[in-house]
């Protein structure tokens, strides 16, 4: 088998000092100006930005650069992980400041297939179908890569920065640590979904460097593969 060809994925978020995304009652307000400021330089080196459609109904994002100069054309190509099509048809990743992807399976529902179509009339939106019954996450790097697409910043949320993890698909990491601690054990972590059962199997980091950022740190690694 060759290897596989697939964007490089720099994985980034923000996260309370115990690992929490935002707290149980989904306040996520953990990085200050600089920080994000930081996130929206990536954003502007790379060619997508990937979030699962949990982040999508949360926090409506709009995943473009706007937090430092930018002009439209920095803005990555956006790229939302949806196996049913949630997605409201309102919501701001949608908007014409840069073209969005929409992954979804090849399974089909009479809603599905209405909302495709909806979708389909949105000029700068694409849908790319890969897996049966969540997005194959492996396939769809590699429909990426055919695209041109060679580098991706993955910003969650924790359930699908655990099917890239799983499926070693995470080249580096990049978090902002808050010197806050948020608590909740049904607080969205870094990392969520099954989780790996021994330490063999898990993922393993080589820091590369980490320096006081805002008031917390940021620490950046290499996965070793
Ligand atoms: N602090 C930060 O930096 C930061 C960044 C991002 C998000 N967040 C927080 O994270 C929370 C959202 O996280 P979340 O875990 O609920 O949602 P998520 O990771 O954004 O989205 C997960 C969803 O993606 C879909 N999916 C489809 N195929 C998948 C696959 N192969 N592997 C994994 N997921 C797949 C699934 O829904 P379907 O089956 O319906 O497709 C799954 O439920 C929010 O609280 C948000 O504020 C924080």
């Amino acid at each position: 088998m060759g290897e596989l060809l697939k964007p490089y994925v720099i994985s980034n978020v923000g996260m309370s000092l115990d690992g929490k995304l935002a707290t149980i009652d989904n306040d996520s307000r953990i990085s200050g100006e600089e920080d994000l400021k930081r996130v929206h330089n990536i954003r502007k080196n790379v060619d997508g930005i990937m979030v699962g459609i949990g982040t999508i109904l949360k926090d409506d994002p709009r995943l473009t650069v706007h937090k430092i100069d930018a002009k439209i054309g920095d803005n990555p190509i956006r790229i939302v992980i949806d196996s049913n099509l949630r997605i409201p048809l309102n919501a701001r990743v949608l908007n014409k400041d840069a073209k969005t992807i929409i992954a979804t399976t090849l399974k089909d529902t009479p809603n599905k297939i209405e909302k495709i179509n909806k979708l389909k009339d949105m000029e700068n939106v694409e849908i790319i179908r890969t897996g049966i019954e969540k997005v194959n996450l492996k396939k769809l790097m590699e429909i990426l890569y055919k695209k041109g697409i060679k580098k991706i910043l993955l910003e969650g949320g924790g359930t699908l920065n655990w099917g890239m993890f799983k499926e070693n698909l995470v080249d580096e990491v990049s978090v902002y640590v808050a010197p806050k601690i948020f608590g909740g054990v049904g607080a969205p972590t870094y990392v969520d979904g099954e989780g790996f059962k021994t330490v063999d199997e898990c993922v393993k980091l080589k820091l590369e460097k980490y320096y006081p950022f805002d008031e917390g740190i940021v620490l950046e690694f290499k996965v070793k593969k």
